[in-house]
């Protein structure tokens, strides 16, 4: 799911690219009860991001609006 929405583009696992890593972004919400909320936000509803060369744009949207999925994911980015 994450390969085929093009995410990878800006989010790679371990290293930062023009989004944070997987690695951080789990970390940033380990332990946090509304970790999952904010990440499937992050993934739904497509808040306006600032990019590291400064441009701005709408954060991607998954292409999915099936919660099961969009649930799971959320778990996933959050066990990296
Ligand atoms: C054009 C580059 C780009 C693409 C493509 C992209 N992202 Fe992001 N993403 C970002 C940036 C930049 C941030 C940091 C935004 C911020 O902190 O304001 C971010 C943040 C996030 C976060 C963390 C939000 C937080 O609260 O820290 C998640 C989760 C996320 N992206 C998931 C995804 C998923 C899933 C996809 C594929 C559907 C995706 N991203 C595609 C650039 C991108």
């Amino acid at each position: 799911m994450f390969k085929e929405n093009d995410c990878r583009k800006c989010h790679d696992p371990l290293k930062a690219k023009a989004g944070p890593s997987l690695k951080k972004i789990a970390e940033k919400y380990k332990g946090k009860a509304d970790g999952e909320q904010k990440v499937l936000r992050q993934m739904t509803q497509g808040p306006r991001i600032k990019l590291d060369d400064g441009k701005e744009e709408d954060h991607k949207i998954l292409d999915t609006k099936d919660p099961k999925v969009l649930k799971n994911v959320a778990q996933w980015i959050l066990s990296q």
